[in-house]
């Protein structure tokens, strides 16, 4: 009896919970024994217990307007009843705790402080249904929260593109509601410089415009000869950061230096190298023209530029830039060569470092803290600086090594800017970083200590903005990725449940159509897989899968043209095939998949390799994606490469049983831009009982197969059981090319044997 009684109970309690979908995870949520809902109506009142809670209390409002078209009273008498905003003290590692507690006849929330109220109210946003009504039920319930993190940001670049004051409120509601706390505001770059200067009016004047925008991805198709720009006023930033502060968010500025200063330059040529004519750029890159680290004037005029900035930002952070500044001006210049003499410096590396040293001292003597991209860890960190580490994960890691405190931005994660999906139809920078990469992101590395690991403040998703002209394209590549991060730093650790994430997401896509807001549609996504059979007789398995709700998976085989079946279980294909499949959903047909196979006498065997690739660059089909009969037409945007960055590339076929072969093709990526070359030499050696193996030959002799792949083929006329297909890495990156110095990445993802 008492075992049925707990049944039934936890049965009520599931059905009342699939209502709950907060977003992120709260630290503690409890269902009471007896379910009900507590029910808001245009009569219930606001009652605040405690001052400070106005901003609590407006937003609330300025939601229910927004929303559902209603706002309710206000008041600081302590009626019973309503919605009650109060303060209780409590145990938080950071600020931002609160309680909140639905029940009969009244709902209370109650912060450590005013931040923790507010946070409360949004999780309150949550407890609202996902339809307009006029009376909105909330279930009864008990929850107990506060954040992991006490650095949960994002960054909007507004120099690329602009946006208007309207959209970057908009922008702050978002962090708001996902309870982050920080807005980075990248405000100056080649592109355009945003921020009013009294003292330097061309800054915004000259600085503020460009004459024209290539046109569709870098490097473009044309240019569009469209004079675009436009900057915000002094006022409007302090209306900004006003707005953010009643929204308990930082607005961190970044003002960069030295690079990415074309814009700064145009406006004012004698504080570069060369002194001019520059222009504000009209493409996305990295652009030599940066300020001058050997003369004076650029530091008075930096010095001058944050005397005005400071005031408007209350932040404790400054952060100025400092990534990706080209050392070519430095090395010709006579002052920049000057200074390294004068100051016994050891190269253009240390002139960076000297320079945000030296820009570090005027800013601490303001009482603020400077914050750098992670170059400014090359030729020494300044002393007091925090690092925002985004190539990667390492210049992080080496900052808290250093005991420098770090917030992480990594381009593999948290890079908004990059695709989401495969069959992304607008113009993206590249890369692809789906909904349940970001989601499984933790901030606080392996590599560190625990005592390390506490120089990790947070993290940050970053919007760079060549290719997001609009603010729905914002909307679209922030939604749902950054729901899904604010998961990652305000919930803890052993809550972050991707099942539970997803079940909650349904309704988060809901609240997204509820706002008017655009968003990512990629998690419902068609996702094709390819394994081995399992005792790799040469045929493969082709899995398709959906997260799409009530949803049909279609496919066809030999191409488009032929029978249309409902797919129900892994295909086996067993020779050259052409796949083609898509979603339908409620009638309509979606999320197209298209695979080709190629298959030969390697295809859907028995692989390995003797030189792990490089931990993030496995292939997501693995080491076997290599001999799975599909070859890569997609570029580094496909994600079968397997990439090394040094190592050579050692790789074992077994074709199952003695067999004649002829050659043995390999197909690699060729993007020197991205640091990606082509191997040396491709060598293949043969053996019969994979202990005893004979070259049968190299060869360097690339075929170009598309603008950024190719094939190397070497002859191999011999009988084998296996084969060893050997590729010399290109080495060091020679002076001159994008990563000079650094080692170069070697990509293969398919070899087939003839
Ligand atoms: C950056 O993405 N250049 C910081
Ligand atoms: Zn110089």
């Amino acid at each position: 009896m008492r075992k049925l009684l707990t049944i039934a109970l936890l049965c009520s309690h599931a059905a009342l919970f699939s209502q709950v979908n907060i977003i992120p995870q709260p630290v503690e949520v409890k269902m009471p024994k007896v379910a009900g809902q507590f029910v808001i109506t245009k009569n219930t009142p606001i009652v605040l217990e405690g001052s400070g809670l106005e901003n609590s209390a407006n937003f609330l409002n300025d939601y229910l307007q927004q929303v559902y078209g209603f706002t309710l009273k206000v008041t600081d008498k302590s009626t019973p009843g309503g919605i009650h905003l109060n303060y209780e003290k409590m145990e938080y590692t950071y600020p931002g705790a609160y309680v909140l507690r639905s029940g009969k006849g009244q709902v209370y929330i109650a912060g450590d402080n005013e931040a923790g109220t507010f946070y409360g109210v949004q999780t309150l946003l949550q407890l609202l249904p996902v339809e307009k009504s006029a009376s909105l039920k909330v279930p009864y319930i008990d929850i107990k929260d506060y954040p992991r993190f006490q650095y949960r940001g994002l960054m909007l670049d507004v120099s690329r593109h602009f946006f208007p004051i309207s959209f970057v409120k908009k922008y702050i509601d978002y962090l708001a509601m996902h309870k982050m706390n920080y807005f980075h505001w990248h405000l100056t770059d080649d592109q355009g410089w945003r921020i009013e200067i009294k003292k330097y009016p061309k800054l915004t004047e000259v600085g503020g415009y460009r004459n024209g925008t290539i046109i569709g991805r870098y490097p473009g198709t044309g240019n569009d000869h469209q004079r675009y720009g436009g900057f915000y006023t002094q006022e409007e930033a302090k209306e900004i950061v006003a707005y953010a502060a009643k929204r308990y968010i930082t607005v961190i500025p970044e003002i960069e230096m030295p690079g990415h200063a074309s814009a700064a330059l145009t406006a004012y040529p004698h504080l570069g190298c060369t002194g001019g004519p520059y222009q504000v750029q009209q493409t996305w890159g990295v652009f030599n023209d940066v300020f001058c680290a050997g003369n004076d004037t650029v530091f008075n005029f930096m010095q001058d530029v944050l005397d005005e900035v400071i005031p408007l930002f209350p932040a404790k952070y400054v952060h100025v830039g400092a990534d990706e500044c080209p050392k070519d001006s430095w090395k010709k210049c006579p002052k920049c060569q000057k200074r390294i003499k004068d100051h016994n410096l050891k190269d253009e590396h240390e002139l960076q470092s000297y320079f945000i040293q030296r820009m570090e001292k005027y800013i601490n003597g303001k009482g603020k803290t400077l914050v750098g991209w992670d170059e400014i860890l090359e030729g020494g960190l300044a002393p007091n600086a925090v690092v925002m580490s985004w190539r990667g994960e390492a210049g992080g890691i080496e900052a808290a090594k250093q005991k420098h405190q770090v917030i992480m931005t990594p381009t593999t994660y948290v890079y908004f800017d990059y695709s989401q999906t495969k069959s992304e139809d607008s113009v993206t920078i590249g890369g692809f970083i789906p909904l349940q990469k970001v989601y499984g992101y933790e901030p606080i590395p392996k590599e560190l200590t625990a005592e390390e690991g506490k120089y990790i403040l947070g993290a940050q998703a970053n919007l760079w903005t060549e290719y997001i002209l609009y603010p729905s394209k914002v909307e679209y590549m922030i939604f749902p990725r950054a729901t899904a991060l604010s998961e990652v730093l305000w919930s803890p650790k052993e809550k972050r449940d991707w099942n539970s994430f997803e079940k909650r997401l349904q309704t988060q896509f809901k609240r997204y159509d509820l706002w008017g807001s655009s968003y990512s549609k990629a998690y419902f996504d068609l996702k094709a897989s390819i394994a081995p059979t399992p005792n790799y007789d040469g045929s493969i398995l082709y899995s398709l899968q959906t997260a799409a709700p009530n949803s049909k998976i279609l496919y066809t085989l030999n191409g488009y043209d032929s029978k249309v079946s409902v797919y129900s279980k892994p295909l086996v294909v067993k020779m050259d095939d052409q796949i083609g499949a898509m979603l339908e959903v409620n009638g309509q047909q979606l999320s197209p998949v298209n695979q080709k196979f190629s298959f030969n006498k390697a295809t859907g065997r028995k692989v390995s390799i003797t030189t792990p690739t490089a931990e993030n660059r496995r292939g997501n089909g693995g080491t076997f994606g290599l001999v799975n009969g599909a070859q890569s037409e997609k570029g580094i945007l496909g994600d079968e490469w397997l990439g090394w960055q040094g190592p050579d590339m050692e790789a074992i076929i077994d074709l199952g049983k003695i067999q004649s072969i002829s050659s043995v093709k390999v197909h690699l990526l060729d993007q020197q831009p991205s640091w990606v070359y082509l191997p040396e030499y491709v060598e293949v050696l043969v053996s019969e009982d994979g202990k005893n193996f004979q070259s049968t030959g190299k060869s360097n002799q690339a075929v170009k197969e598309s603008h950024n792949m190719a094939s190397i083929t070497v002859p191999a006329a011999a009988k084998a059981r296996y084969v060893k297909v050997f590729a010399r890495n290109h080495g060091t990156i020679a002076d001159g090319n994008p990563g000079a110095g650094s080692k170069a990445w070697l990509f293969v993802d398919e070899i087939s044997v003839n």
